[in-house]
C-alpha cells in the first residue's frame, strides 16, 4: 500500500459522492499516476459495492459519525472494506491507513481511525446485510420492488460479489481498423471471436482507440435483432447512437443521430465511414416527416442500473427526479421513432436496464396505447436470453454479463 494511492482513492470516491462525478472518467484521469493499480481499482470498486453495510457498521462504533470530514469517514468505510475484502494482512491495512490519516490530517483523527478499525477487528468486522440496502439507496429500492426476495438477492450477491476477473471473460473486441469500411454484422458473421479480457481498464490508450471492447450482452442484444434486420438497401435511423456500440453493426444506410454535438462529431471520427450521415438532434423532435425509415433503432438513455457492475457509482448516484425524467424521455423518444417509422418497419428498443419499468412496462404501455405495434420474437434465438417469451433479456445470464434488455416492434 502507498500514501500515494491511498490519497488518490480517497479523492475520487469523495468527488464521486460530493460533485457526483463519474467514477470511470475519474479513474482514467488518475489512471497513470497510480502506483498500484491494481490495487487501486480493487479499492474503489470494492469501497462504492460495500459503502452502505461499511457505513452501518461505522455508526455502531461512532454516534456522530456524520460531523466527521468526508475524508475521515472514507478512510474508515476504506479500512474496514479493505480488513474483509483485500488480500493484504489486517495488520497492514490498520497500519498504513492510521500512519496515513496522520501524516495527512492529524494525530487526532489518526487515533480516532485506530480506535474505531481496531474495534471492528475484535468484533469480527461486518456482515453483509443485503436487506438494508433498499432503504439506504434508491437503486437498490427499486430493484426490489421489481424483484422482490428470491431474485433481488441473487441479482444484489451478483452486484456485491461480482469478481471482476471473470465478469468481463466474455468480451468482444471490434477491430476499427480492419471494419470501417464494413458493415459490421456482416463482418461478424466471420469473426465471432471472443477473448479472454483479464482487465480492460489496464489496456494502453492507444490499444483502447483502435479497439472497442463490446459487452458481449450487447453483441448477443443485435446477434438477436439481426433476425429482422436484413435489408441492406433500405434506410435505417438510429437515435441516441453515441459511443456507437450499435452503430457498427448497422448497414452503411443509416442516419446517426445523438443529442450533443460532440459526440456526434466523436462518432463520426469512430465509425470512418463516408456513406453513413450524421444528425445532432432531439430524440423527441426529430425533423424527419412520418414514415421516413424502415428500420428504426432506439437505444435510449436510461438509468444503466444493468451496467453497475462495471459502473458501480450509479448505485449511489441514482435518484428519483432523473429517475422520472428519464422515464417521461423514454416515452417520448419511443412515440416519435415510431411516427418517423414507415407502415411495415422494425422499430428495435432497447436498454442496459434491468428495471421493468424502463422495459417490458415502457413496451406494454406503448402497445397499450397503438393498435398497429405488435411485438415480433426471435424464436430461433438461444432461448436463455428469450424473456416472457417475448423480449430478449440478458437477466438470466447476469453473473456473466452486462444487463441488457430488447424489443422488436412492427408497424401494420
Ligand atoms: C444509452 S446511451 C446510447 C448508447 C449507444 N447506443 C451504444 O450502444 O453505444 C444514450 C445516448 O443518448 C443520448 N441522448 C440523451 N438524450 C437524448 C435525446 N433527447 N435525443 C437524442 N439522444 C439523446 C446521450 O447523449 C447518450 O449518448
Amino acid at each position: 500500500m502507498v500514501f500515494k494511492d491511498i490519497s488518490f482513492i480517497i479523492e475520487i470516491a469523495k468527488r464521486v459522492i460530493l460533485d457526483k462525478a463519474y467514477l470511470d472518467k475519474l479513474f482514467f484521469h488518475y489512471y497513470k499516476n497510480f502506483v498500484n493499480k491494481e490495487f487501486v481499482k480493487f479499492s474503489i470498486s470494492v469501497l462504492f459495492r460495500d459503502i452502505y453495510f461499511a457505513e452501518d457498521i461505522i455508526k455502531r462504533y461512532l454516534k456522530d459519525y456524520k460531523k466527521l470530514p468526508i475524508e475521515i469517514s472514507l478512510i474508515l468505510y476504506l479500512g474496514s472494506i479493505l480488513i474483509k475484502r483485500s488480500k493484504y494482512p489486517y495488520y497492514v491495512i490498520l497500519n498504513e491507513l492510521v500512519e496515513f490519516t496522520k501524516r495527512k490530517y492529524s494525530i487526532k483523527y489518526s487515533k480516532l481511525v485506530n480506535a474505531v478499525l481496531r474495534r471492528i477487528l475484535n468484533d469480527g468486522n461486518y456482515e453483509f446485510n443485503f436487506s438494508l440496502l433498499p432503504q439506504k439507496s434508491f437503486y437498490y429500492k427499486k430493484l426490489y420492488e421489481f424483484y422482490q426476495d428470491e431474485q433481488y438477492f441473487s441479482i444484489v450477491k451478483q452486484i456485491i460479489f461480482v469478481d471482476s476477473e471473470k465478469y468481463r471473460k466474455g468480451g468482444f473486441f471490434v477491430d476499427f481498423l480492419k471494419y470501417n469500411s464494413l458493415d459490421y454484422l456482416e463482418a461478424s458473421k466471420y469473426s465471432d471471436t471472443y477473448f479472454y479480457i483479464k482487465n480492460v481498464n489496464d489496456f494502453p490508450k492507444e490499444f483502447l482507440e483502435k479497439f472497442v471492447f463490446q459487452d458481449i450482452g450487447n453483441h448477443l442484444l443485435m446477434k438477436y435483432f439481426s433476425y429482422f434486420y436484413k435489408n441492406k438497401n433500405s434506410l435505417t435511423l438510429e437515435i441516441a447512437s453515441y459511443p456507437g456500440g450499435k452503430s457498427f453493426y448497422l448497414f452503411s444506410n443509416t442516419i446517426h443521430n445523438d443529442f450533443r454535438l460532440w459526440k456526434v462529431n466523436k462518432l463520426k471520427q469512430r465509425l470512418k465511414d463516408n456513406n453513413r450521415l450524421y444528425i445532432c438532434s432531439d430524440g423527441r423532435a426529430l425533423p424527419f416527416k412520418n414514415e421516413s425509415f424502415d428500420y428504426v433503432f432506439l437505444d435510449t438513455p436510461c438509468t444503466g442500473s444493468g451496467v453497475v457492475k462495471t459502473k458501480v457509482d450509479i448505485i449511489y448516484h441514482l435518484n428519483r427526479n432523473d429517475y422520472i425524467k428519464l422515464r417521461k424521455m423514454q416515452k417520448k423518444m419511443l412515440k416519435e421513432a415510431w411516427r418517423v417509422l414507415k407502415k411495415g418497419g422494425f422499430l428495435f428498443y432497447s436498454t442496459c436496464s434491468i428495471f421493468k419499468d424502463e422495459n417490458e412496462r415502457r413496451i406494454e404501455d406503448f402497445l397499450r396505447k397503438n393498435n398497429r405495434g405488435y411485438l415480433v420474437t426471435n424464436e430461433n434465438f438461444n432461448r436463455e436470453f428469450i424473456y416472457k417469451d417475448k423480449y430478449f433479456f440478458t437477466i438470466k445470464k447476469f453473473e456473466e454479463m452486462d444487463g441488457i434488455f430488447g424489443a422488436v416492434l412492427l408497424k401494420t
